[in-house]
């Protein structure tokens, strides 16, 4: 199959990558110049194990290509994706504006008959409006679809490649047979639904996962205050298969591109048909306030923070990825250099996002070279993302260089003895003196 993929975000640029090495003769276009010129010569925008090396070997066989025309990517094309971004608006509804100028163009530039495939995450109904748009602009015949992408960031090339579903939504036979096909070379299971239930399915994947981890993550704060450990509770609820023990890591909240615009945009969704999704609106709330508890844990050390020398380890949003949209570390940062008036010295570590956090990150901010350089005489260090390099340091040797040794473990991510040496304040477990055992 010719498929152009219009957007080479995230989700564009893995999900193309990934058609082209199932064998389908790909364009990733875009209208970011510098983006394409980066990809033509091999290079990756993202930083995502794998797809660098997927981009080489699928474009010296000729089966991937880059451009910003997307005119004659479209003529080109029997599948058109669209992979463009939806922000959310202030108001937290999704903002259509980009996935309507790419329709637009697409009934412009429509040649044949062609088949046009929502995979941005996009409201229910959104097909519907892309297929209005085409139409107002053409009378060639075409068919939408919705193919959702349920990859994670630092894990995506996998994800697709290995993925447990594949969901088909679409409303004519001729689709279906088509994208049926397009679609076998991955050998997963495919779930062939209508077009809105296909819409629907992402939000509500996404909206479960997050729920999933407010939910822990009460637990966590209520585990603290009956003196139990959430790391046992977890670990007793997930082994029931109808629970599962995934996504029941408690910490500081999720973040990313995804779940908390998502959580937003199902509730919006919710709201224009007149329905009350209140138990999303619990979960953002939990969210909101979840990172808060570093602060908490802090002032419970400390209660005056002011003049203190705190480290925070790990600066995006999850490990394996350098993007910082919605990540805690930011907000723990920020919201440190608030309560003391900027009185206080914020050390950071992150293998990778240093550089990109500096624009969002008040400037005294310490950029250090290692975890060791990060916790040399510091009060406190803090560990908001569980990168494999921080929890694999050797803790014991790490906390000897503090001031005072204090981890508060923002990801409950480090194993554990009981000693005397180092103070060790996890989420949702008891105060503790311990050994790090990692
Ligand atoms: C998420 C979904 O997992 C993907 O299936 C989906 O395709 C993607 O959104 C998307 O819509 O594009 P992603 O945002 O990359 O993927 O990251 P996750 O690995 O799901 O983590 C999301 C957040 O949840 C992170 O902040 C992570 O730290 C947090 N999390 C995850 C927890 O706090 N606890 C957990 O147990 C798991």
């Amino acid at each position: 199959m010719k498929i152009t993929m219009i957007g080479t975000g995230y989700v564009g640029l893995t999900s193309g990558v990934c058609y082209s090495e199932m064998g389908h003769t790909v364009i990733c276009a875009d209208i970011d110049e510098e983006k394409i010129d980066q990809l033509k010569s091999n290079e990756c925008p993202i930083y995502e194990p794998g797809l660098k090396e997927l981009i080489i070997k699928n474009s010296s066989k000729g089966n991937l290509s880059f451009t910003t025309d997307i005119d004659e990517a479209v003529k080109l094309a029997d599948i058109v994706m669209i992979a463009v971004g939806t922000p959310s608006l202030p108001d937290g509804s999704v903002d259509m504006f980009y996935v309507e100028e790419v329709a637009r163009k697409i009934g412009k530039s429509i040649n044949n008959y062609k088949i046009i495939v929502n995979k941005s995450t996009v409201p229910v109904g959104s097909a519907d409006k892309v297929r209005h748009i085409i139409q107002s602009c053409t009378n060639i015949p075409f068919d939408v679809a919705s193919v959702p992408e349920f990859l994670r960031e630092g894990s995506a090339v996998n994800d697709i490649l290995n993925g447990e579903r594949i969901v088909i939504g679409v409303d004519s036979e001729n689709a279906k047979d088509v994208l049926i096909n397009t679609h076998a070379p991955f050998n997963i299971p495919i779930q062939v639904t209508d077009i809105r239930s296909a819409e629907l399915i992402k939000y509500a994947a996404n909206s479960f996962l997050a729920m999933k981890i407010s939910f822990i993550n009460e637990i966590a704060n209520l585990a603290e205050k009956v003196g139990a450990d959430v790391l046992e509770v977890a670990k007793g609820i997930g082994s029931d298969s109808r629970i599962g023990n995934k996504f029941l890591n408690a910490g500081i909240g999720f973040g990313g591109a995804c779940f908390p615009k998502d959580t937003l945009g199902l509730i919006s969704i919710a709201e224009q048909v007149g329905h009350d999704f209140a138990i999303m609106k619990e979960v953002v709330e939990v969210n909101k306030k979840q990172f808060y508890k570093v602060i908490e844990k802090l002032q419970s050390v400390y209660p005056k923070l002011s003049g203190k020398t705190v480290s925070i380890l790990g600066l995006s949003f999850k490990p394996n990825t350098n993007d910082l949209r919605e990540a805690p570390s930011i907000k723990i940062i920020n919201e440190l250099y608030n309560i003391t008036n900027g009185h206080i010295h914020i050390k950071v570590y992150d293998p990778i996002s240093m550089e990109e956090a500096s624009n969002q990150l008040p400037s005294s901010v310490d950029y250090c070279h290692s975890v060791k350089d990060a916790v040399r005489d510091t009060d406190v260090a803090v560990i908001v993302t569980e990168w494999k390099e921080i929890i694999e340091q050797d803790w014991n040797s790490l906390a000897s260089l503090m001031k005072k040794p204090v981890i508060i473990d923002g990801r409950n991510c480090l194993g554990l003895m009981h000693d005397e040496s180092v103070t060790y304040l996890g989420i949702g477990r008891k105060k503790d003196k311990v050994k790090i055992v990692n």
